[in-house]
């Protein structure tokens, strides 16, 4: 500690020397300052800017790197941009400057106690708090900010990223990312809380450390939060910061890591990642978990039958697209009324691609149901993919038409039921017929050890079914009761309602990767037609009809 305490006040020297040279042209006088200044507003102890003129804030004379990454910010440009603006007025103020917003302090302070420059831009202090104290001790009073937010609380991002203009935190709490979270109680589990609960994803998702929960709670001392107990009360859901980076526009969108590159280690691959191939060996009960980010960058997803003719990763046009994800999750528009003035922004934090949206307001609703020609389809056409929000909507309808019919092949639900039945259509109720015949489920046993192929095609199906076929994601198969329909023991008990085998969503009605999850159904239906000599009662189109992506290769076979 007393090591860091002298590196950074040898910090501040050599910020003071380098004020000196840059100035060394003209006639100066040398005057010894402190490396920080007495603050204006003494009553609040806000420190503000050392030199407002080259923002050269009071704690970057210490923490200079801290300091040269903030420049690069938006942060750093607020009170200009609001000046070029041509619209300013005082009550923009509070957002624009370094005041109470964004900290602890609940009476007016900084700008909005004294109008000077010092003050000016959304500064360190704006979400650190005061900083007087902390330099009469850094070690004790350590001025940390917090990562918590919420709507109507007084700190944090949301005290300005909120109203008509910037609603973030108010779409960010119904999202999936935020208080709309129905699982919380992974959270405080091991290891689902690193990507289930915002502290540990930050440490353990995003910074490497030691995944063990007794870890974590030892490394203290950044942030608020991170002193709280990891328990039920003490969640963080996924808040701006596990997202943003608050000092750092290094990445686009200020994002702690790059949202568009197709690696494990884009922003949001970084999560939507669990589960997106069968295990080897495994009862296979459980189906994919968060596995559209393997989908999309075809990492880890799904079994390839063996023949599998590609060489290379099938990696949709879309996955090249520099936005990612965000190109059709985050997809900020303006919602105006019938005479065409401003109501509000959407600014594309409830992180739906294809929002329903409500037809008196205009506004996108999180978790609606609704039809395709309600949803929001504008996303699909402003990375100019598609030519209008119509096409896309038809395209889109297309696809998944072409998923629901090759998830059919392997297993249609003809009765509606959700359990697989030998009197069902496709090719697995036809496996299912055999085992039966033979007296040995072991083909289609979800309870057993091993994975065989017609397990491992289930899993493919559940990959690339879309949500008109959601019997995949919640089934049994007929006369499998290994689960207790009226136990209330966890071990044994059916998961909802009587059901077997689970899985989670992930193809995005095929528009996650349309050309591999085609390739991967249309190459699954035929090793299960050869590996059980099974036939479909109708002829079959197993041609890809999506585009391939550009350059790719099949192996000969
Ligand atoms: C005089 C030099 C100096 C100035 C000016 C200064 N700090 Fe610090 N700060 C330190 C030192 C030294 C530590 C490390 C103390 C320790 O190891 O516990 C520290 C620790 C911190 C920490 C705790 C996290 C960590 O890395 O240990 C935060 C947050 C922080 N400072 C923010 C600020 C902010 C915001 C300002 C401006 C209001 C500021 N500091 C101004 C020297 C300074
Ligand atoms: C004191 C108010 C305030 C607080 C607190 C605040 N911001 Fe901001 N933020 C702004 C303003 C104002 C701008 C726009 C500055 C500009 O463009 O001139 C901005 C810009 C941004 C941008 C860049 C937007 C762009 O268009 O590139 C990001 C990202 C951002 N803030 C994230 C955050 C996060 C994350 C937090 C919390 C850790 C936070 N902000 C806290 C006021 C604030
Ligand atoms: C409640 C807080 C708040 C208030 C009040 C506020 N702003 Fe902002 N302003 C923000 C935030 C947050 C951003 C960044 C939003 C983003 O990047 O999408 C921002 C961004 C801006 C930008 C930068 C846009 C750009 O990227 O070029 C301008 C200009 C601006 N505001 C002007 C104003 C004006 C003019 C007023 C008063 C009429 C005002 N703001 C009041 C929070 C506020
Ligand atoms: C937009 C809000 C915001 C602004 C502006 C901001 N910080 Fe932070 N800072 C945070 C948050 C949130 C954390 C905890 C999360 C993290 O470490 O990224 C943090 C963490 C820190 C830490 C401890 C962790 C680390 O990375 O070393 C230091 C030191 C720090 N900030 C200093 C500064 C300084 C100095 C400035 C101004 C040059 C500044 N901050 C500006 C929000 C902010
Ligand atoms: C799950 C990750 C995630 C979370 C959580 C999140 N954001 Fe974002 N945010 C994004 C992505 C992705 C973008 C789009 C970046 C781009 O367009 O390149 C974005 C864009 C923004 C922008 C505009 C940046 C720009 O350059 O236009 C602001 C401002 C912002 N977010 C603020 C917030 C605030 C405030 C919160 C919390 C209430 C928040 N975000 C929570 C992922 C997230
Ligand atoms: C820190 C981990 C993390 C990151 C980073 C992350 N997510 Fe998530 N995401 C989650 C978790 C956990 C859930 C499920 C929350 C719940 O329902 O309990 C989720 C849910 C979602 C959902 C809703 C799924 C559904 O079935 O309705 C969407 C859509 C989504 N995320 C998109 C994104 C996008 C796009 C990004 C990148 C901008 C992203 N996520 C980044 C963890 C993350
Ligand atoms: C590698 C990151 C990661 C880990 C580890 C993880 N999850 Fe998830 N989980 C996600 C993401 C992302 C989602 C949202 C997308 C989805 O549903 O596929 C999610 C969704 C869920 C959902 C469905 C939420 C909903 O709203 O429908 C449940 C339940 C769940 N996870 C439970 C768990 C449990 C229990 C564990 C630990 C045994 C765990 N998860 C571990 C990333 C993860
Ligand atoms: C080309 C547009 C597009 C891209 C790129 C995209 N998605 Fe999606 N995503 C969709 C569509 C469309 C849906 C279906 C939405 C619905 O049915 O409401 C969806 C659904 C989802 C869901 C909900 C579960 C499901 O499969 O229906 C999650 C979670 C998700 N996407 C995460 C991601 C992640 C993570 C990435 C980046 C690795 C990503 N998406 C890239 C369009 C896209």
């Amino acid at each position: 500690m007393q090591d860091r305490l002298v590196f950074a006040l040898r910090a501040a020297g050599a910020a003071l020397a380098a004020t000196l040279f840059l100035t060394g042209c003209e006639e100066i006088v040398y005057r010894d300052r402190e490396p920080f200044s007495q603050p204006l507003d003494a009553s609040s102890g806000f420190l503000g800017y050392y030199t407002p003129t080259t923002r050269q804030t009071n704690c970057g004379n210490c923490h200079a790197e801290k300091q040269a990454e903030w420049l690069g910010t938006k942060h750093a440009n607020a009170w200009t941009d609001l000046q070029a603006s041509g619209h300013a007025q005082d009550f923009c103020n509070s957002c624009h400057t370094t005041n109470e917003a964004g900290n602890l302090v609940a009476v007016a302070a900084g700008f909005s106690a004294v109008q000077d420059s010092v003050y000016y831009d959304v500064q360190c202090e704006s979400c650190h708090g005061p900083g007087v104290n902390h330099l009469a001790g850094p070690e004790t009073n350590q001025l940390l900010a917090s990562i918590a937010v919420d709507t109507g609380i007084t700190n944090g991002c949301g005290e300005c990223h909120t109203g008509a203009h910037d609603p973030f935190v108010d779409e960010w709490v119904q999202s999936p990312h935020g208080y709309a979270s129905s699982y919380v109680a992974e959270g405080v589990r091991d290891p689902c809380a690193n990507c289930h609960e915002g502290r540990r994803a930050l440490g353990v998702t995003f910074a490497g450390m030691d995944p063990r929960l007794s870890a974590l709670v030892a490394v203290k001392g950044t942030y608020l939060e991170a002193n709280d107990p990891i328990d039920a009360e003490h969640v963080q859901p996924i808040t701006c910061a596990v997202c943003h980076d608050p000092h750092s526009a290094s990445k686009e969108g200020q994002l702690r890591r790059e949202v568009g590159e197709a690696e494990l280690t884009q922003l949001c691959v970084s999560c939507h990642r669990r589960e997106g191939a069968p295990e080897p060996s495994h009862a296979g009960r459980r189906g994919p978990h968060a596995a559209q980010g393997l989908i999309v960058i075809d990492e880890e997803a799904g079994w390839k039958p063996s023949g599998w003719p590609y060489t290379e990763r099938l990696l949709p046009t879309h996955s090249i697209n520099e936005r990612g994800c965000a190109a059709c999750h985050v997809t900020p528009f303006t919602i105006n009324d019938a005479s065409g003035n401003f109501v509000k922004n959407y600014t594309g934090h409830l992180f739906a691609a294809i929002p329903c949206i409500d037809q008196a307001t205009g506004e996108p609703i999180r978790n609606g149901t609704c039809s395709l020609d309600q949803r929001y389809f504008g996303g699909c056409t402003v990375s100019g993919c598609h030519g209008s929000a119509e096409a896309a909507r038809t395209a889109f309808e297309v696809l998944e038409a072409r998923m629901d019919y090759l998830t059919d092949q392997l297993w249609a639900d003809t009765d509606g039921d959700a359990v697989m039945e030998t009197t069902d259509r496709g090719l697995l109720p036809k496996v299912l017929a055999q085992a039966v015949a033979a007296n040995n489920l072991n083909a289609l046993n979800l309870y057993d050890t091993s994975v065989t192929d017609a397990e491992r095609s289930i899993w493919n199906a559940q990959l690339a079914a879309s949500d008109n076929r959601l019997y995949w994601f919640s089934f049994k198969i007929q006369g499998q009761n290994s689960c207790n329909p009226v136990s209330t023991s966890s071990s044994d008990k059916c998961p909802g309602t009587l059901r077997s085998n689970t899985g989670h969503r992930s193809s995005g009605g095929g528009v996650h990767n349309p050309f591999f999850l085609e390739a991967l159904l249309t190459e699954t239906i035929k090793a299960i037609q050869a590996k059980y000599a099974v036939a479909p009662d109708r002829p079959v189109d197993l041609t890809v009809h999506a585009a391939p992506p550009r350059g790719v290769r099949t192996a000969s076979r």
